[in-house]
């Protein structure tokens, strides 16, 4: 049996309780490789994911020359080789599940002396590219794709780049990333303004290592030709992975979960305001800073959740976070409506059909809408669900094995690695009533 077959069996009851750390942040993860590789000098990491996407992001700086030391988990030194002192990989890189990655590196790829080639899982390579590509075509790079923009992607290199001025079409955080990355590599300036407020760590750790971004409402701007300068990067506690736990915790009986120094940059909390909406028992405790990032401790228990109408306005905050959140409705007394979030139909999966169909499977009226769902909240049935090789749904449905009456088997679930190693053992060791088959 191949490893895509692992499934995930939930067994009823089952609770959350005790102090918990979640694994490191992803899109911060990816940023320190990047922009520690591409740095003057070098760059200290801690607290970095282990998990399959950032370190296909470090396999992939590794295959350029960079030399990253990883002398313990979550520990590494990277000796940054500068702008221009990447090589040439001696082969196509493989970025396996990661959008982040083939977006962020585009950017940075689009700017190089030499050739490469980008490609990744079927998952990734069903995913759309030409909201890169175009953009950074306008910047004078040379990408080729596979039909209607899908991976692999064929960068040629020795281009120079123009900065744009660039009104984003969709709220994406990759694609100002990518933007951004290669303003690195233009002459003068590159503008991006985004339709609505996107994680801004690219900005935040470009400013960390020293240089300068111009942010203005939802305009960022940079220069290009200046330099990176190492440093060191903490990275906080993913609070899209601490999310499973802030919902199971809120669906369960007799809950009660601190999850400690998770990340709380203001672009991604919008899951804790939704919950907070719906009547969850939230408590935000031990306010400090990491690395230039906002963490504090986050203390929640069970509630009696209601259905909302979830502000369009809190959407691209909480992108990562609606497979928990339609588990959240499911269970909530009342409706649930979310509109706005068709971006969520390109995700590692088609987010809104796999969990409409996943809750419809387990006796939940949801129905899908082009850009988002309307759930009835009620009472959760056991079944089969499949998570489409997603790991957030794969995980947002064995949290919902904690409110259901019946077991629940997840299909499809090796792909938690991406971003949540340990997941199921830290699952269980805090009282969910989980079971692997393989
Ligand atoms: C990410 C941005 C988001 C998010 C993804 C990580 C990032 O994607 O869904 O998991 O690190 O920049 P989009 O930019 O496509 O919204």
């Amino acid at each position: 049996m191949s490893t895509s077959d692992l499934q995930y069996i939930m067994a009823p009851g089952g609770t959350l309780r005790g102090q918990i750390d979640v694994p490191g942040d992803k899109s911060v993860s990816h940023r320190a490789i990047m922009l520690g590789a591409l740095a003057e000098g070098q760059t200290q990491v801690s607290g970095f994911l282990e998990g399959k996407d950032s370190l296909n992001t470090l396999k992939a700086f590794q295959a350029m020359g960079v030399d990253i030391a990883h002398p313990e988990p979550g520990q590494l030194v990277i000796e940054g080789r500068g702008l221009y002192g990447l090589q040439a990989p001696e082969a196509p890189i493989d970025l396996g599940n990661s959008g982040t990655a083939m977006r962020l590196m585009s950017g940075v790829l689009a700017g190089q002396t030499f050739d490469s080639v980008l490609g990744g899982d079927q998952s990734l390579s069903a995913r759309p590219m030409g909201r890169i590509t175009e953009p950074l075509s306008a910047m004078g790079a040379e990408i080729q794709s596979e039909t209607n923009g899908r991976p692999p992607l064929r960068i040629q290199g020795g281009l120079q780049l123009q900065g744009i001025d660039y009104e984003l079409p969709m709220a994406s955080a990759q694609v100002k990333s990518a933007l951004l990355l290669a303003g690195l590599y233009a002459s003068g300036e590159t503008r991006v303004t985004e339709p609505a407020v996107t994680r801004d760590h690219t900005e935040r750790m470009l400013q960390g290592f020293g240089y300068e971004v111009r942010r203005e409402g939802l305009t960022t701007a940079l220069t290009g030709g200046g330099t990176l300068t190492g440093t060191s990067v903490h990275v906080p506690s993913d609070l899209s992975s601490a999310a499973f736990f802030i919902i199971g915790a809120s669906i369960a009986q007799g809950a009660d979960i601190t999850l400690r120094r998770v990340g709380l940059n203001p672009t991604r909390t919008g899951v804790l305001d939704i919950l907070k909406l719906m009547g969850g028992d939230v408590e935000i405790n031990q306010r400090d800073e990491s690395g230039g990032e906002p963490v504090a401790d986050i203390t929640v228990r069970s509630a009696e959740l209601r259905g909302v109408e979830i502000p369009e306005s809190l959407v691209s905050l909480a992108i990562d976070e609606f497979p928990a959140l339609f588990v959240a409705a499911a269970c909530a007394t009342g409706e649930t409506v979310l509109s706005g979030a068709e971006e969520l139909r390109v995700k590692e999966s088609d987010r809104i059909q796999v969990m409409v169909d996943a809750l419809t499977q387990l006796g939940i009226a949801a129905e899908s809408r082009p850009d988002g769902a309307v759930i009835q909240g009620g009472k959760l049935q056991g079944g089969v669900v499949d998570s489409h090789g997603d790991h957030r749904v794969a995980m947002a449905m064995a949290m919902a094995g904690l409110a259901a009456r019946e077991s629940i088997t997840v299909l499809d679930c090796a792909n938690v690695d991406t971003s949540f190693p340990g997941f199921a053992t830290l699952a269980q060791t805090h009282g969910l009533h989980l079971s692997l088959r393989d």
